[in-house]
Formats: C-alpha cells, sequence, structure tokens
C-alpha cells in the first residue's frame, strides 16, 4: 500500500495525476483486489468441475460422464488395456509364473494412469478418478505381491477384489460422446 498511497508527493517516484478528477483513476489497490477476485474465480470453477465432472442423466439409469469423441476412444482404449491386463494376470495364474502376474498387473498400476490430460481429468467426476486411481494403485499392489512370492491364492484374491471395482464403477456410470 505504502508506495501507491497517493498523499506521496515527497516522494521521487510519485506521478502527479495531469487531472484532480480522482474519479478516472482506477486505485492499484482496487486493480489488485480485482486481480484477485478473478484469480479466486476461476480456482473455485476449476474445482467446481474437478469434484462434479461434466455429466448428464445417461440413456439406462446410470449416469454419463461427456466427454469428446476423442476422450472417449481414450478413455475406451485404456479400458481395453484393463481387460487384456486382467487376462494376461489369469494367463499368468495359468502358468504359475509370478513374473508373468507382476508385469501384466503392473501395465495396468499408476505408471498407467499419468497419461491422461488435465482437460479429460476435469470432466470425470471424482468418485470416479478415485474409483480408476484406487484400481491402478491396486494392481501395483498385485505386481508387488506377485514379486514378493504371495502365493497364488492370496493373488487371485486381490484381483477379484480389485476386478470389483471394474463392475462398481461399470454399474454406475457410462460415457456418452459429445461433438
Ligand atoms: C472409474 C470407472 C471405471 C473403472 C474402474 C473401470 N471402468 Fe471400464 N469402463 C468405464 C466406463 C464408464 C465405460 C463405458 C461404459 C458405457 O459407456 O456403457 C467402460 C468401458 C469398458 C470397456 C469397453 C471398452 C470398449 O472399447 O468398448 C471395457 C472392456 C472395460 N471398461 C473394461 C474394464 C476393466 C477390465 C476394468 C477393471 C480392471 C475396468 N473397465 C474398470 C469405467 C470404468
Amino acid at each position: 500500500m505504502g508506495a501507491f498511497s497517493t498523499d506521496n508527493a515527497a516522494n521521487p517516484l510519485y506521478f502527479a495525476p495531469p487531472s484532480p478528477d480522482k474519479a478516472h483513476h482506477m486505485k492499484p489497490n482496487m486493480l489488485t483486489k480485482i486481480a484477485l477476485l478473478l484469480w479466486v474465480v476461476t480456482i473455485a470453477v476449476f474445482v467446481w468441475f474437478f469434484i462434479r465432472g461434466n455429466t448428464a442423466a445417461g440413456t439406462d439409469g446410470r449416469t454419463a460422464v461427456v466427454l469428446q469423441i476423442g476422450e472417449r476412444d481414450f478413455v475406451m482404449k485404456e479400458m481395453r488395456g484393463l481387460l487384456a491386463a486382467t487376462q494376461a494376470i489369469l494367463e499368468g495364474v495359468n502358468q504359475g509364473n509370478a513374473q508373468l502376474i507382476a508385469n501384466a498387473a503392473r501395465s495396468a498400476g499408476m505408471a498407467a494412469a499419468t497419461d491422461a490430460n488435465p482437460t479429460l481429468m476435469t470432466k470425470l467426476p471424482i468418485e470416479f478418478k478415485q474409483l480408476g486411481l484406487s484400481l491402478h494403485r491396486d494392481m501395483d499392489d498385485i505386481a508387488k505381491a506377485a514379486e514378493s512370492g504371495t502365493p497364488v491364492p492370496e493373488l487371485l484374491k486381490m484381483t477379484s477384489n480389485t476386478l470389483a471395482k471394474c463392475v462398481a464403477c461399470h454399474a454406475a456410470w457410462q460415457i456418452k460422446a459429445s461433438l
């Protein structure tokens, strides 16, 4: 405030207003307030979308997450990757090969979740993101467990508990593509 106060004629940096009409001069501290307000509003809108996502009533009683076609394709490709990883975990079990189980689970782990872009992230509702992230975390846990010699029945139990999250998410949401 000090550097901007108007009764500061003694200050060599003080620039006297050309007209005495102060109404035309927006005080810098007013601008600061407006900038702050805009900033707060922007953050609030972002938080609102981050929590609510971009949703609409679905066609079958579920809630639809509304995405652009390219975003939908991205999510669906990730989904097919999850199905492939699930199949590969079971194949590892069939072969009694812990390293195969670990590799398959890790392919669906947190590292697979990091390439989603921020716009897409704001469109996914918070519960959707939480469920998705907890699924990726589980997959990393399964990978670690397989590598540290956890018996196969225990790995299958972990996998079954994790697949319950696929089921829960599919029961609640569908994806609708918009242009
Ligand atoms: C956080 C939510 C969520 C989780 C967790 C989730 N999915 Fe999905 N998945 C969806 C949604 C939403 C769709 C689209 C459903 C629709 O539009 O009817 C979908 C679609 C799919 C599809 C169809 C893909 C296509 O190309 O048509 C497959 C396969 C799939 N999921 C597999 C899985 C598997 C396997 C898991 C668990 C290992 C899983 N998903 C976990 C939300 C999820």
